[in-house]
């Protein structure tokens, strides 16, 4: 029989918009890139509050926290709660933040009521989930989780040439456990959806079923600089045309797989990117998404396919690489009960989805039984500072986050 906890909204409200100080920008959203000082701020006020909650803090080589709250069996391990703390360049309020904050008030709630659960119960957040400074995002649950080792992680260098091992050092988070030697026997993760689909059904809780399969890859274009009063047309080897071809192209094939593919060229650098230098060199990457594996190759091999028609005729040079592959997921079913579960018990309307975006369960549901937990988000705008969930939604997914944690804790008593 699960227990009639119930969340304070105000509360978690309140700590969202608090944190959001912590890289606030002045459009509303959150600028605080993984491993700077912003994240050393909303990192530094996490532990602060969690141990008001008589938490233990565990941090591992790679920043990963986890706070843990004890319950009565000390031979159970863990059920965790977990997101991550870091935004993108112009992110909002809730990517991320609402499955730590979420899980903390959910762990707020456990102490107002003096509730012993049968396992301890912990909040983990993540280090660099956006991939945005390091990529491939999700990096510190792929450490976790095996994917990658320390040392990739560590090797990992900005876009300014900074490595992610003196970003974190920088900020004083590499803590002292070997990464995966901190045990959860679950993990539960609360997150806003990113896309429109709730909204457009008038649904408030999502009840996921996995997670598509994402491949990025990153592109160098060779040509030569040339003066563009002096080069005739037909002379020039331009990078920039022959990207702006390709990245055409990438539309054109995520089209042709509609309607689940996507492929976007979201970073692009045009060197030397000068009003009267025809471009010599470019640097951009790809990110293309599918539920299904098999024709996420199909797309990549149209897109290499796509490199050497483009560009070879144009007597440009290229060097691609594939950066990161993460396959399709699937989350766990006793998990995902036990979210079903916590949505009854709550009485919201609710319906199945596979996640468009990536995140840290993807790659923790390789090591422990996984799921998570879907709210709405007006218009389905997210990596954007308008990101915008209201209080009453934020509310109702930390209320199931909390149910199902008990319910998954009640089958252990
Ligand atoms: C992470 O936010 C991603 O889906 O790229
Ligand atoms: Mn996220
Ligand atoms: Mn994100």
């Amino acid at each position: 029989m699960l227990p009639n906890l119930t969340i304070n909204p105000q509360r978690l409200w309140d700590s969202l918009m608090q944190t959001a100080q912590f890289g606030g920008t002045a459009k509303g959203g959150i600028k605080r890139l993984t491993l700077t000082a912003e994240d050393k701020q909303v990192r530094d006020w996490f532990v602060r509050e969690v141990e008001k909650l008589g938490c233990t803090v565990t941090i591992d080589e790679v920043g990963n926290m986890f706070a843990t709250r004890p319950g009565k069996n000390p031979n159970l391990s863990p059920i965790a709660m977990g997101s991550h703390l870091d935004t993108q360049p112009t992110g909002g309020k809730f990517d991320g933040n609402l499955g730590v904050l979420g899980a903390l008030e959910a762990m707020r709630t456990l102490n107002d009521m003096g509730y012993e659960t049968n396992a301890p119960i912990e909040i983990v957040d993540w280090t660099n989930e956006e991939g945005s400074r390091f990529a491939p995002a999700m990096l510190a649950s792929g450490v976790y989780a095996g994917v990658f080792t320390p040392e990739y992680a560590y090797a990992r260098e900005d876009r300014q040439g900074v490595k992610f091992l003196e970003a974190l050092d920088s900020i004083g988070y590499k803590g002292k456990d070997k990464v995966g030697a901190h045990k959860f026997q679950a993990m539960f993760e609360l997150h806003i959806e990113q896309g429109p689909i709730l909204e457009n059904e008038a649904k408030v809780i999502g009840v996921l079923q996995g997670v598509q399969g994402m491949r990025w890859y990153e592109v160098t274009v060779s040509g030569q600089d040339s003066h563009t009063g002096a080069t005739p047309m037909y002379l020039r080897k331009d990078a920039l045309l022959g990207t702006a071809r390709v990245i055409d192209r990438i539309d054109a094939i995520a089209k042709e797989h509609a309607p689940y593919a996507v492929g976007s060229v979201g970073l692009i650098e045009n060197r030397p990117n000068s009003r009267n230098v025809v471009p010599g060199e470019t640097f951009f990457t790809i990110d293309f998404r599918h539920p299904d594996d098999a024709v996420l190759q199909v797309m990549e091999d149209k897109f290499r396919a796509a490199l050497a028609d483009i560009l070879t005729p144009m007597r440009l040079s290229y060097d691609e690489k594939r950066i990161w592959d993460s396959p399709a997921v699937k989350f766990d079913p006793v998990l995902i009960d036990c979210v079903r579960k916590g949505v009854e018990k709550a009485g919201f309307s609710n319906r199945d989805m596979v996640s468009g975006a990536g995140h840290d369960a993807a790659y923790i549901a390789r090591v422990a039984p996984t799921t998570m937990i879907f709210v709405p988000c007006a218009g389905g705008i997210s990596h954007n500072e308008a990101e915008s969930t209201s209080l009453d939604e934020c509310a109702a997914g930390a209320q199931v986050l909390l149910n199902a944690v008990l319910e998954y804790d009640s089958r252990l008593g």
